[in-house]
């Protein structure tokens, strides 16, 4: 605690309020994005909703279209949800408990532990990526974290090691604590070359006494990746319109705006002659979308339509797609040719 006074964050927006709402909602936007990233958004997102009560009245479109860019647009969609179920089932309030925050959309138990010792100095700990680095390495806890029993322990531990109420003042004591386990793992205990040397655990860590902090965490289980190809068709009429549709609620995408897409050129080129018989097809270089799980190999195909399309509400102009949520690389792409 005393090296994050010093050493560590304690000026970023999100540290400078207790406010459930506003906490949560750095906590989504950081859960797979970097602060520097989250820094351009949080003000943005705070200005069209400054409480729970306007985020859950919004219409999921106008939240996934502030969103654009941040990517992970689950997050969005559980945030959306979130905001209405504190509405609904809690009188507009967050609950005060870790227990409590993880029964709500998008808020798993590192997440609940975050919110709640921050804004309510709940004696819970964290468990995201940087701080399970941080506390394998100095427990030299070797034990495979893809096995769920070794996990809960993982748990125990953590909240064992959680500042003692009897000599700390937890008000002060769990937001400090908290924020200097996330600020050890971000700064110095890095996956690769950890700077021991500088580390304030240094001599209770016990696997930089054996020399080894690399080798933590354990984990054996390796994300399977696959890997798909989509061919979009970029149709722009001679207005400079764009044909959108909106995804799926469910799968990649989930949502959000994009060109039509099919799983093959064949089929793209089939849908093309039957609406606008012998149309000429300009097919781009494919280039690679990296998801979570899957490589997601992306190949434009442009069409420019002679006529006006009739006014048909799926062709956009460029001030209406602008504003509207389509994936990072969707955007891009509208970007170069529209
Ligand atoms: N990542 C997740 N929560 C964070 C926080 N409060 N400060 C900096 N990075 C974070
Ligand atoms: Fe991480 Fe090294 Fe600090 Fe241990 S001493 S917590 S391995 S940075």
């Amino acid at each position: 605690m005393q090296w994050q006074a010093t050493h560590g964050r304690n000026h970023l927006p999100w540290q400078q309020t207790r406010d459930p709402y506003r906490v949560w909602l750095s906590e989504i936007m950081l859960q797979q994005t970097q602060v520097a990233t989250v820094l351009g958004y949080y003000p943005r997102f705070l200005a069209q909703f400054p409480d729970v009560a306007s985020l859950a009245a919004a219409p999921e479109d106008a939240v996934l279209a502030l969103w654009s860019g941040l990517g992970y647009y689950s997050r969005a969609r559980n945030l959306h949800k979130c905001a209405q179920a504190v509405m609904a089932l809690h009188g507009g309030r967050f609950p005060e408990t870790a227990e409590q925050l993880a029964t709500l959309p998008g808020i798993g138990r590192s997440t609940a532990g975050a919110i709640s010792a921050f804004c309510f100095s709940e004696r819970v700990p964290i468990l995201d990526a940087n701080v399970r680095r941080v506390l394998t390495r100095v427990l030299a806890f070797d034990a495979d974290l893809a096995v769920a029993r070794n996990e809960r322990t993982l748990w125990d531990l953590a909240t064992d090691l959680c500042p003692d109420p009897r000599e700390l003042d937890l008000h002060d004591a769990m937001p400090r604590y908290t924020q200097g386990m996330m600020d050890l793992g971000a700064s110095l205990c890095l996956p690769r070359k950890p700077a021991c040397l500088l580390c304030p655990l240094h001599s209770q860590c016990r696997a930089a006494r054996a020399g080894n902090p690399e080798d933590y965490p354990v984990r054996t289980r390796k994300l399977k990746r696959s890997s798909q190809s989509w061919w979009l068709l970029v149709a722009q009429d001679s207005q400079g319109r764009i044909r959108l549709g909106k995804r799926p609620s469910t799968g990649i995408w989930a949502g959000l705006y994009s060109p039509p897409v099919f799983e093959d050129a064949a089929a793209l080129e089939a849908a093309v002659q039957s609406r606008w018989p012998g149309l000429a097809l300009e097919h781009q270089e494919a280039f690679l979308h990296v998801l979570t799980h899957r490589d997601l190999h992306l190949h434009p195909v442009i069409a420019r339509v002679e006529a006006v399309e009739p006014s048909a509400d799926d062709w956009y102009t460029r001030a209406q797609w602008t504003d509207m949520g389509l994936p990072a690389p969707v955007r891009k792409l509208l970007e170069r040719e529209g």
